[in-house]
């Protein structure tokens, strides 16, 4: 077995490949026996602390409840009504934080504030979601495909079509190339992975056999895959001055009936980090889509709606393996 025991989980290229495994196959474990009615708590007394600069509903909701199952106890830090940042720094707040409590999940803004509160608060430091990388949403991610999967994850093509230079495309082109996928990273020249996260994840690419593509050509990028893939046009943190631009240059990455069958895979699954915009049901979705005479952004309401659509598995595998990660890095 693997010994994660006061690591933190920044982010995934701090990761082997077999510890990224390990952590999968730690996430089938505790899924599993959740199922079965046989979970052994095993961060009993644990004391966590939940911090969110952004707002969340799964990665809160799966911390908290992944905590609760385990036996560990959390208080919940909101965008506001803490001093973090208006009136501390994150080096102070971490040495506090870091004196009462066994471990801290982050959601914020640059990967570099997750990276200082881990490197002054002396207990795991959790990363869920920085503007940089997301990586328990990759586990989830990845654990779902497994799922969907007869072979291993080594034997697995996904593409990943959008905004290609956000946290989810560069953590899905890390967590591919240190897992030997075949990774294709599909959007317009101008968002796409920056040129040194690339030529780092290429050099990975060598040792695990992954497949590297880079494009802004829609069909090649898709062509045979087994799994694709989109987010958001616009994240967290990025103005909404941004839309008109976004939807000019990602209309063509669209995830559509017709993006599904120029796989040629009957059975390529469609897979979404969540939150949507594939219909009129939300205010910002509405609004964006009168403005702009749309239905539909990244995806259309058939796929996302469609049999193939395993977004919902996606949800639910995030408080497994955010249960893993704390229990790889703090259980007993
Ligand atoms: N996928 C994800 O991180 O969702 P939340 O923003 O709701 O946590
Ligand atoms: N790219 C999105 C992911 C949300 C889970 C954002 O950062 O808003």
């Amino acid at each position: 077995a693997f010994n994660l025991k006061n690591r933190s989980f920044l982010k995934l290229l701090d990761f082997s490949p077999k510890e990224i495994g390990f952590m999968l196959d730690l996430s089938r474990e505790l899924k599993a026996a959740k199922y079965a009615g046989t979970e052994q708590p095993r961060l009993t007394g644990k004391n966590i602390a939940l911090i969110f600069e952004k707002t969340s509903t799964r990665t809160r909701c799966a911390f908290e409840v992944a905590a609760h199952d385990q036996g560990a106890h959390v208080t919940y830090l909101g965008p506001s009504g803490t001093q973090i940042g208006h009136k501390e720094s994150m080096k102070d707040t971490a040495r506090v934080l870091g004196r009462m409590y066994d471990g801290i999940e982050y959601r914020g803004f640059g990967q570099s504030i997750v990276e200082e509160l881990a490197e002054y608060a002396g207990v795991p430091v959790w990363n869920g979601l920085t503007d940089e990388f997301h990586p328990t949403q990759i586990l989830a991610d990845f654990l779902t495909m497994t799922e969907h999967s007869n072979v291993p994850l080594n034997q697995v093509s996904f593409a990943y079509l959008g905004d290609a230079r956000n946290n989810m495309a560069n953590s899905l082109l890390v967590g591919g190339a240190k897992m030997g996928m075949d990774v294709r990273i599909v959007g317009p020249s101008s968002l796409q992975p920056d040129a040194e996260l690339v030529a780092q994840c290429r050099a990975i690419a060598e040792e695990t056999g992954a497949q590297i593509t880079i494009t802004d050509n829609v069909a090649e990028g898709v062509a045979g895959c087994d799994f694709l893939y989109t987010d958001v046009w616009v994240s967290m943190g990025e103005g909404d001055d941004v839309w008109k631009d976004r939807i000019d240059l990602l209309k063509p990455y669209q995830i559509n009936a017709h993006t599904m069958q120029k796989t040629g895979n009957p059975s390529c699954k469609f897979l979404h980090c969540l939150p949507a915009f594939h219909n009129r049901e939300t205010k910002v979705g509405e609004g964006i889509f009168n403005k702009f005479g749309l239905n539909g952004l990244e995806v259309t309401e058939d796929v996302f709606e469609s049999p193939a659509s395993i977004v919902f598995e996606q949800a639910e595998n995030r408080m497994h393996t955010i249960k893993a990660v704390m229990v790889a890095t703090l259980g007993s």
